[in-house]
């Protein structure tokens, strides 16, 4: 099963896609730690902690739970977690295990970011979307009111340990949320990926395992290629937020609550195909095999009551929003986008109400 190099200023790690790794966690661990801390939560211990339990044999390492879910990724989390590690004993030696979906990546990472000013992290990613796209890469962070992931640090993992049989317990809503983050890498960057999505679609949905280990190989070596290229988003890495300038909007706006993050990721992936379209950068059949795609893994939950003028305000507080231009990633054809901040508000506006209309 491949492995991928992740070369940063600050780290060079691997990114494993292979059936069963996590079974060899222990091999990834810093050889001189003191407290390993488990970060995950009740459901992902539940299903998996037995598996992680076994592969850290001896090790002693203490499970430290987070409630899950985007409305508790907030700073008052990654305190709570920072003061059951002092009370453990943990010390600048600790090492920690993000051992969950996203959520836990971003909160367990940005507690190993910020515990004593930096401890090691390994990444054990259990959902598709952490798998494919969270886990790689060193983004760590919570949310605040006024917006997603807006205080955070760049802290690159130790390795990231994607063990796609991890997945057969991942309830469907979940795994289709994941897809849509792997419809973005073929949008983004692999023709032959967005292909496969179109023609293999049942096959993905069923969880095939020859089609669900190629898509997943596929991102994270996009993922890994990105990164190394541009580490902390100077440039090309801005790429990876296809779909998320309005995704975040949306999720701001429905409270954290209403939608998972590719979902939201979807949502903001079509509209951002017809402002593409809009734009006069991208065909009409290249715009519909988008939004059709990305629609036929769905549906994205209802969006009843969201009003394009919310969303729009929200856009202003986006990190991808620089001296008050918003940044929007927008597809020239399947396989290529650019990214642009001269796009007017009206057709963000136009964009965004038949991105509605599409997914009602
Ligand atoms: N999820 C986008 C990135 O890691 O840059």
């Amino acid at each position: 099963m491949p492995q991928f190099t992740v070369k940063t200023s600050s780290q060079e790690y691997v990114a494993l896609v292979e059936r069963g790794c996590l079974q060899r966690a222990a091999e990834w661990l810093p050889p001189k730690h003191s407290q390993l801390f488990v970060v995950t939560t009740r459901d992902v211990w539940d299903l998996h902690g037995a598996l992680l339990d076994a592969a850290l044999g001896e090790k002693r390492h203490q499970v430290l739970f987070f409630p899950g879910g985007e409305h508790n990724k907030r700073l008052s989390a990654v305190e709570s977690l920072c003061e059951q590690m002092v009370e453990a004993g943990g010390d600048r030696a600790s090492a920690v295990i993000a051992f969950g979906g996203g959520i836990v990546g971003d909160v367990g990472g940005f507690a190993a970011a910020s515990f004593m000013r930096g401890i090691p992290v390994v990444q054990a990613p259990t959902t598709l979307l952490a798998q494919v796209d969270a886990a790689t890469g060193g983004k760590t962070g919570v949310n605040l009111t006024n917006g997603k992931n807006l205080l955070g640090a760049f802290h690159q993992p130790l390795a990231v340990l994607v063990d796609p049989s991890l997945l057969s317990t991942l309830p469907q809503r979940e795994y289709v949320a994941g897809l849509y983050e792997v419809i973005k890498y073929g949008i983004i960057r692999t023709p032959w990926l967005f292909e496969l999505l179109e023609s293999r679609r049942d096959a993905v949905l069923a969880r095939d395992p020859d089609a669900v280990d190629a898509l997943i190989a596929e991102s994270v070596r996009i993922k890994a290629e990105v990164v190394s290229a541009d580490e902390k988003e100077g440039g090309l890495r801005r790429i990876l937020n296809y779909g998320h300038t309005l995704g975040h909007a949306l999720e701001a706006e429905t409270g954290y609550k209403q939608l998972l993050h590719g979902e939201a990721v979807g949502f903001g992936m079509i509209a951002a195909a017809f402002l593409a379209k809009r734009m006069g950068m991208l065909a009409e059949a290249d715009c519909r095999r988008i939004v059709d795609t990305t629609h036929t893994y769905g549906p994205i939950p209802s969006l009843a009551g969201v009003e394009p003028p919310a969303l729009l305000a929200r856009l202003v507080s986006d990190k991808k929003t620089v001296h008050g231009n918003v940044h929007f990633v927008l597809p020239s054809r399947i396989g290529e986008v650019e990214v642009r901040g001269d796009v007017p508000l009206d057709a963000v506006r136009w964009a965004t109400e038949q991105a509605l209309q599409a997914v009602s």
